[in-house]
């Protein structure tokens, strides 16, 4: 068995002693205190089934894939591949549609180069949204440079959420592309993905989720969905550094030229022409991050046998909680009350920097991420310095918040 907890039960109640027993780094002190570790939309922890498969990697099978035909090389191919095929089957895909990348963000160049280059001419409009991470909107204004397109932008309402009448208003015979965060990494919010995509296709107008933030938190159903383009990281998603997963729709991807040239993703060079290998393999130039895309499927699986539903309650559960309390301290604001949130808790405190409470926070052992979490056009929205920002995962507990706010109020007192 994979999983050392056994979480999961018919009631969808997680058994979060017994999983933070498989993160090792959990049981770790900073500061000499327990670590509380609420930064995991930065990146997320690793259980020991990831942490071991890293290890077995390299001990047993470590090879290059897709050129020998000895033993280990057929080996590392071998689950390469295999595990290709369990993250297209968690997503609804077919492996034709995975595409192995460094992490989210090379999957957005990836598309805004590659896409860009088949379907984008002079004048055409890409539609993004005010609340995008800086990798779903630097890629896009560099392609508008490239092709003299024009980047359009959906507003947002105070609470963090989109504003769908004005998104609707941009569907002009010019919009070529829609890209959105399905979740905002700084405040949580889940966009209704379903009505974005379906009013764009009535207009046959692709759309491109980015989906770093949703991942770890819900089941993904690209064909449900009926996404052109959907990209994760798996750092965030438990898995290794390094990796990341583009899917897209084999319509477009049989057309979309090569993102960059190398091994692999030929089919025969001459010094003459060379021409290209069929997708995932013609956008996966060079040697890949092997044992992390291995690696990845155990992360995938581990969060599968623990069940993202009951993730998802654990998770709705902390975020309520944590709100609740957080609201009651004097001058305080939450940035980002949308309907609908994952488990992230922004924060401004009158009177303070975010950083300066941050760095009070990590000497009494709690990691938080201040600032403007790549989000600057979200942050100067709000007309705000940064924020400080609290992302909880599966592991975290009931007990690890009341610590933080006990903190937190320390730090606030300290700092007026
Ligand atoms: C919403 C969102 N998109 C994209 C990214 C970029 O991910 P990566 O740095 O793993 O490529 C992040 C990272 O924080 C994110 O939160």
């Amino acid at each position: 068995m994979d999983i050392t907890a056994k979480s999961k039960t018919l009631n969808l109640k997680l058994d979060v002693e017994a999983i933070r027993k498989d993160f090792p780094i959990l049981q770790t002190t900073v500061w000499g205190k327990p670590l509380v570790y609420f930064d995991n939309a930065a990146t997320s922890q690793k259980p020991f089934v990831v942490l071991n498969a890293i290890e077995e990697y390299y001990k047993e099978t470590n090879s290059n894939v897709h050129r020998g035909i000895h033993y280990l090389s057929n080996k590392a191919t071998d689950q390469f591949e295999q595990s290709r095929k369990i993250i297209a089957a968690h997503l609804n895909a077919s492996p034709e549609e995975i595409i192995y990348t460094r992490g989210t963000t090379e999957a957005i160049n990836l598309v805004a180069f590659s896409f860009g280059e088949a379907f984008i001419k002079e004048g055409d409009e890409i539609i993004v949204s005010q609340m995008e991470h800086h990798s779903n909107i630097v890629p896009w204004q560099m392609l508008c440079e490239r092709k003299k397109a024009v980047l359009k932008v959906i507003p947002i309402t105070e609470e963090g959420e989109l504003k769908l009448d004005g998104f609707k208003k941009l569907l002009s015979p010019k919009a070529k592309l829609v890209a959105v965060t399905h979740v905002s990494n700084t405040l949580g919010t889940i966009n209704p993905v379903e009505e974005i995509i379906e009013a764009a296709h009535a207009k046959n107008i692709p759309v491109l989720l980015d989906g770093a933030q949703a991942a770890p938190h819900m089941k993904i159903d690209v064909k449900k969905l009926d996404v052109d383009f959907y990209c994760f990281s798996g750092h965030k998603t438990f898995g290794p550094t390094g990796i990341g997963i583009l899917y897209g729709k084999a319509k477009w991807l049989n057309e979309m030229p090569p993102y960059q040239g190398g091994g692999e993703m030929i089919r025969k060079v001459t010094l003459d022409k060379t021409t290209y290998n069929e997708p995932p393999l013609r956008f996966e130039a060079g040697t890949p991050n092997i044992e992390a895309s291995i690696v990845l499927a155990k992360a995938i699986n581990y969060i599968n046998q623990i069940g993202l539903d009951a993730i998802a309650k654990h998770e709705h559960e902390l975020l309520l909680y944590a709100t609740d309390k957080l609201q009651k301290i004097n001058g305080l604001k939450i940035i980002g009350t949308a309907k609908h949130k994952t488990s992230v808790v922004s924060f401004v405190v009158e009177g303070t920097h975010p950083s300066d409470i941050g760095m009070l926070l990590d000497k009494q052992g709690i990691a938080v991420r201040t600032g403007h979490h790549c989000t600057q056009p979200l942050i100067d929205f709000y007309k705000i310095p940064g924020t400080v920002r609290a992302s909880l995962a599966f592991y975290n507990t009931f007990e690890e918040i009341n610590i933080f706010v006990k903190a937190l109020n320390k730090a606030i007192d300290m700092l007026k």
